[in-house]
């Protein structure tokens, strides 16, 4: 097993929120959202994440930004070392790591 730090943007509001730092172990392949999912099953159970297809690529609902870079945390794969993740940059923010990307027409 191998050792991922992950730095965690926390909190529902971008001006009072911080940085939460959590060691996570993983397997080569294993992507960021299973890093995630282990956190909350196993560390925090009130960090907020939002996913729904689960490693398919379909619904989007994963979406943050990985190291600066907007990705689907099914996709990317969890690596040694420091990987920073912070909520989509221009989406309401909701809580965490999870933004309100529904478009207007969405929500009617
Ligand atoms: S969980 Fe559906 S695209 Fe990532």
């Amino acid at each position: 097993m191998k050792t991922a730090h992950l730095k965690i943007w926390r909190g529902s509001s971008r001006e009072d929120g911080r940085y939460e730092e959590f060691e996570v172990a993983f397997e080569d392949g294993d992507s960021v959202l299973d890093g995630l999912v282990r956190i909350r099953l196993h560390q925090d159970p009130d960090l907020a994440i939002r996913f729904s297809c689960f490693n398919a690529n379909v619904c989007k609902e994963c979406m943050m930004l990985i190291d600066g870079n907007v990705e689907y945390a099914c996709i990317a794969k969890l690596r040694e070392g420091l990987i920073q993740l912070d909520p989509l940059a221009n989406s309401p923010l909701l809580r965490d790591l999870v933004t309100d990307t529904l478009s207007p027409k969405e929500r009617l």
